[in-house]
C-alpha cells in the first residue's frame, strides 16, 4: 500500500531537487534522513544486503513502482522508468549514499539534467576489474559463510536458465551477478530467438528442420563449430520455446535473421526487443520460485578441494564484502568479453577501437575464473562485429530491421551487399567502404509493424522524411543515387529476384511515407570462443577431461557457434545450455 503523505512530500523534495541540482550535491540519502530520519529507506529491521530488495520496497512504498512513474504518451522522449531495463530495483540507478547513477549513458549518451541529486556527467569507472588476492585468501581463511548445492555466476539468460532448472530439479541455488541489476548481455538482446519445429512455425506452414538449422549454422560459423553441441541446440530449441512460453513469455512473432534458410526467429508478438522480454519473464520466475539473487555480487575465485572436485566460490559482495560460498556445483554463466576492449583487440586487432553493442558487464573476468581452475578454452580468438549498431551510440539496430524490409545502402545511398548475409560478411563489407557506416533505409509500414523499430525512432536515432529525395537530402546522401536505388529494389521485390545481390528475403516495398534512415556501423557484439564444454555443458579441461562440479552456458563457452554466430543463436544457446547446464548441476549434487 502506498502511503500518499509520504509520496507527496517526497516528490515535492524531488522537484525541489530539479532547481538545486547545480548547488553542492547532497545525497539522496541525506535528503531523506533530513526529512524523515533513516527508517524512511531502511525500514525496520535495519538491513542492508546485497539483493537490495529491501530498500527498493522502501521507494516504491512512497514514489510507485517504474510503472507508476513512467510518464505516458512521450513522443520522441526517453522515459527511464519506462524503458526496456525492466523491472530493476530503484536503488540501481538512485543510489542512496553516493551519487545517483546514469546507468542510461553506459549504452546511450543522453545529456540529462533532471535527475534528482545527480550530477549531469556522463563519465563512468572502469567495470569490475582486477581480484583483491588478499582478500580472497582471507576470506577462505575464514571459512564458509554459507553452504548451498549449486552457485550459478551471472544472471543473464544462461544464468537464469540454469538456476530455475536446478532449482525445479530440487537444488539448492544462489544465483550471483555482479552488477547492480540483473540481465547481462542478455538484456540487450534485440533479435529473438533460433528454433526450429515449433508450433508456430507449423501454424504458419514454414518447413524446417534440424539439419537445416545445424546447417545453416555450420556455414555461418565456417564450420569451426562443434557438431554435437550445435545438433543439440537445435534438437532442444522448440523445447526451449515451450518452456519459456510456460514461464509466461510471449513468443508469438517469427522473422528471418542473417544465415538462415527460413523464418526461424522467435521474437514477442509487438515486435518488442526479445532479450528485456526473456530476461523479465525469468527474473519473474526465479522471483517466484523464491530462488536467492543476489546483485553487486560479485564472483573472485572459484575453488577446488583435494580431489580435483568443485567445493565452493568466493564472493564480493557490495554492501557483505568478502565471503566464501561453500557448493558442490558451480554454474559459470559469466558472458562474454565483448565490452573488453583490450581484451578483444588483443585478439581482433582490426576491431581495436571499434564500438561495442555489450553490456559494460561482458569483460570476459569468468573466463579468467573458469582458466585458474582448469577448465580448456575454445576459439576464443573469434571475436564478431554486428553491421548495425547505432551510429556514435552503442544501441543495437537488430539485424531483424532488415529481417523485415529495411535496405542498407552507403554513404552515397547505394546497396552494397546482401543485407541478409552472415554479419561477418556484411560488416566486413561496410568496412571496405571509404566511409565506414552506412544508413537503413524503410519505411513507415516498419513502423507500425514493430514497437522496437518505433523505439529507435523515440530515441531519436532516425531521419524522417516524406520523400525518398528529402530523406537523401537530410542525410547527405546523393538524392538521384537513392531514388534509383529504391526503385530498383522495389522491382526486384516485385519479379522476386534480387538481381544485384541475391537477396531472397523481400519482404516488403519501399513505398509508403513518411521514409525513415538511421546510420550504422559495425562494432563488437559476439565473442564465439571461451570455456570447452560437452552437450551435458561440463567443462573439460584441456586435455578433455571433465571437471567435477564445474558447469558452464552461454556465451561464457566456446565452440557452439564456430567461428562466427548467426543472428539468433545466442537467445537459444542460452536457453538451452543453460537449461541443461542446471539439470546436470542438480543431477550431480544429488549424485
Ligand atoms: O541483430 C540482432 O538482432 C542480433 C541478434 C543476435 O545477436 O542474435
Amino acid at each position: 500500500m502506498k502511503n500518499n503523505l509520504l509520496r507527496i512530500t517526497a516528490l515535492a523534495f524531488a522537484v525541489g531537487a530539479t532547481f538545486s541540482i547545480h548547488a553542492a550535491q547532497p545525497t539522496l540519502a541525506k535528503h531523506h534522513s533530513d526529512m524523515l530520519g533513516c527508517d524512511a529507506c531502511h525500514t525496520k529491521p535495519i538491513k542492508v544486503s546485497d539483493s537490495e530488495t529491501h530498500e527498493n520496497a522502501s521507494c516504491v512504498s512512497c514514489h510507485g513502482g517504474l510503472e507508476d512513474l513512467a510518464e505516458p504518451g512521450h513522443a520522441n522522449h526517453f522515459d527511464p522508468h519506462a524503458s526496456h531495463l525492466g523491472t530493476i530495483n530503484c536503488t540501481s540507478c538512485h543510489t542512496g549514499h553516493a551519487e545517483p547513477q546514469y546507468v542510461c549513458n553506459d549504452c546511450h549518451s543522453f545529456e540529462h539534467d533532471d535527475m534528482p541529486f545527480a550530477n549531469t556527467g556522463k563519465e563512468r569507472k572502469p567495470a569490475f576489474t582486477g581480484f583483491d588476492q588478499d582478500k580472497i585468501e582471507q576470506a577462505i581463511a575464514k571459512g564458509p559463510k554459507e553452504s548451498v548445492d549449486v552457485v550459478v555466476i551471472g544472471a543473464g539468460s544462461a544464468g537464469f536458465n540454469a538456476a530455475i532448472s536446478a532449482h525445479e530439479a530440487g537444488a539448492n541455488v544462489i544465483l550471483l551477478e555482479k552488477h547492480m541489476f540483473s540481465g547481462g548481455n542478455s538484456m540487450l538482446a534485440a533479435g529473438g530467438y533460433n528454433a526450429t519445429g515449433t508450433p508456430l512455425m507449423e501454424k504458419k506452414g514454414i518447413k524446417d528442420s534440424v539439419d537445416w538449422f545445424v546447417e545453416d549454422a555450420l556455414k555461418g560459423g565456417r564450420g569451426a563449430n562443434d557438431v554435437d553441441l550445435v545438433r543439440v541446440m537445435g534438437e532442444q530449441s522448440a523445447d526451449g520455446i515451450a518452456w519459456l512460453e510456460s514461464l509466461g513469455a510471449d513468443m508469438g512473432d517469427l522473422k528471418r535473421s542473417g544465415g538462415a534458410r527460413v523464418d526461424r526467429t522467435h521474437r514477442p508478438s509487438d515486435g518488442a526487443s526479445v532479450g528485456p522480454h526473456i530476461v523479465e519473464t525469468l527474473r519473474n520466475a526465479a522471483n517466484k520460485r523464491n530462488i536467492e539473487t543476489r546483485v553487486n555480487s560479485r564472483a573472485e575465485k572459484v575453488l577446488r578441494d583435494e580431489n580435483g572436485k568443485i567445493s565452493g566460490v568466493v564472493v564480493h559482495g557490495k554492501h557483505s564484502g568478502y565471503y566464501l560460498i561453500e557448493a558442490k556445483a558451480v554454474v559459470m554463466a559469466t558472458g562474454g568479453f565483448g565490452y573488453n576492449e583490450k581484451m578483444f583487440a588483443e585478439y581482433r586487432p582490426q576491431f581495436a577501437g571499434m564500438s561495442s553493442s555489450n553490456n559494460v558487464t561482458a569483460t570476459g573476468d569468468g573466463l579468467k575464473l573458469a582458466e585458474e581452475v582448469g577448465a580448456g578454452m575454445v576459439d576464443i580468438e573469434w571475436v564478431q562485429a554486428h553491421p548495425t549498431i547505432g551510429k556514435g551510440s552503442r544501441i543495437l539496430v537488430s539485424e531483424t530491421v532488415r529481417g523485415v524490409g529495411a535496405i542498407m545502402v552507403n554513404v552515397n545511398g547505394k546497396r552494397y551487399v546482401n543485407e541478409l548475409t552472415t554479419r561477418d560478411k556484411a560488416s566486413q563489407a561496410t568496412l571496405k567502404e571509404p566511409e565506414q557506416y552506412s544508413w537503413l533505409v524503410m519505411d513507415e509500414q516498419l513502423l507500425k509493424k514493430s514497437s522496437m523499430i518505433r523505439g529507435y525512432k523515440d530515441l531519436g536515432m532516425m531521419v524522417e522524411a516524406n520523400t525518398i529525395e528529402e530523406l537523401a537530402k537530410q542525410t547527405g546522401m546523393k538524392p538521384e543515387v537513392l531514388s534509383k536505388t529504391v526503385a530498383d529494389y522495389n522491382r526486384y521485390r516485385e519479379n522476386g529476384k534480387d538481381e544485384e545481390f541475391g537477396r531472397d528475403n523481400m519482404p516488403v516495398s519501399i513505398t509508403q511515407a513518411p521514409y525513415y534512415a538511421v546510420a550504422v556501423n559495425p562494432g563488437v557484439h559476439h565473442t564465439m570462443g571461451g570455456i570447452s564444454i560437452n552437450t551435458s555443458a561440463q567443462v573439460k579441461d584441456d586435455n578433455g577431461k571433465v571437471i567435477p562440479g564445474l558447469f558452464a552456458a552461454g556465451e561464457a563457452t566456446g565452440g557452439v557457434h564456430g567461428h562466427n554466430r548467426l543472428g539468433g543463436n545466442a537467445i537459444a544457446d542460452t536457453v538451452v545450455f543453460g537449461r541443461i547446464a542446471g539439470d546436470s548441476a542438480a543431477a550431480y549434487v544429488a549424485d
